[in-house]
């Protein structure tokens, strides 16, 4: 796979560890859910679609602690899976579902040790093509989302064992891109929100986590509005959903600050900083189609 800057061999954990994951119903969610109860994590699902959580829970192992609160659930979201993992149908930026999965999270786990910021959505549209409202949604999801879990957890993650927060941002979210401003915007959110909670988090023990995927091979592009049709990226060098999961479970085991999955981001990033007509000239000539560099 791509990965230029992964976390490193993963030390052994206890098999009762307890993980939240946002956005758990497909892509890169599912394969950390699946990775993680096949390593002996107890899960807890969230997302919308209720019956791809139904299907995703039913296909893994139970944990391997026991413990998980069996009683029945007392709203027709929220409660434990077939399995034996949690099932939490949510809108990450809705106050209310949220507070009805983080209530049931609770009762059920009691703490939390593995918290997986991942649900997002993606935008790729010009400024001309903009709809304010999708827009709105895109920063909901993508931003306000995150924020709204990571207050919900803390007093879980402060009950838990070396306790990890990983936010899923993404490489976009260290340089913006034409066609996708609102999404890149979004990203450079995420991973500045996780700067400041490292030291916020600091000193209750919680270790912060940015991971900055590049292209993967999920449904994502298919679910994302896409106005006028731009042309979807090759996915001939993208990463598999897997390989972006075993990274994640990595930094649970050895958490460090900031992942990228692709170096060369990191260098145009920092390159846009000291030298942006350089970076713009590289970018426009990497993308290809239509981009231009601005002449002046
Ligand atoms: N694929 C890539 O190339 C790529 C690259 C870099 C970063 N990323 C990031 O990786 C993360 C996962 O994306 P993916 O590639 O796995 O795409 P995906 O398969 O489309 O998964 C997105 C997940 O987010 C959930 N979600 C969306 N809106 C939600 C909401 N309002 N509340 C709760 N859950 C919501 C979806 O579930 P429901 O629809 O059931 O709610 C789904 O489970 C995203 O944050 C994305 O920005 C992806």
């Amino acid at each position: 796979m791509g990965s230029e800057n992964s976390a490193g061999p993963a030390r052994p954990f206890p098999a009762d560890r307890r993980i939240l994951i946002t956005g758990a119903s497909s892509g890169i969610g599912a394969a950390t859910a699946r990775a993680a109860a096949a390593a002996g994590y107890r899960v807890a699902l969230l997302a919308r679609r209720r019956d791809a959580l139904e299907r995703l829970a039913a296909e893994l192992p139970a944990p391997a602690a026991p413990g998980l609160a069996r009683r029945a659930a007392t709203d027709n979201r929220n409660g434990p899976g077939p399995s034996g993992h949690l099932i939490l149908e949510a809108d990450v930026g809705d106050e209310q579902t949220l507070a009805q999965a983080f209530d049931m999270l609770e009762e059920s786990f009691g703490g939390l040790d593995l918290l997986v910021n991942n649900a997002g959505i993606g935008y790729r549209a010009r400024i001309e093509e903009l709809d304010a409202p999708h827009a709105r949604r895109v920063l909901d999801t993508n931003v306000i989302g995150p924020l709204l879990v990571a207050r919900a957890g803390l007093p879980l993650l402060r009950r838990g064992q070396l306790p990890v927060l990983v936010n899923v941002s993404s490489v976009l979210g260290r340089r913006g891109v034409p066609g996708q401003a609102v999404y890149g915007a979004s990203k450079a959110a995420l991973s500045s929100i996780g700067e400041a909670l490292r030291l916020e988090w600091a000193p209750d023990g919680i270790a912060v986590c940015n991971l900055e995927p590049a292209l993967t091979a999920t449904g994502f592009f298919e679910a994302q509005a896409n106005p006028a049709g731009l042309p979807h990226p090759d996915f001939a060098a993208s990463d598999s959903a897997d390989a972006v999961a075993r990274i994640i479970l990595q930094l649970d085991a050895c958490p460090r600050p900031e992942t990228s999955l692709r170096r060369k981001w990191r260098l145009l990033a920092a390159l846009g900083l000291f030298a942006p007509r350089l970076a713009d000239r590289l970018l426009a000539k990497n993308l290809g189609g239509a981009w231009r560099a601005p002449a002046r």
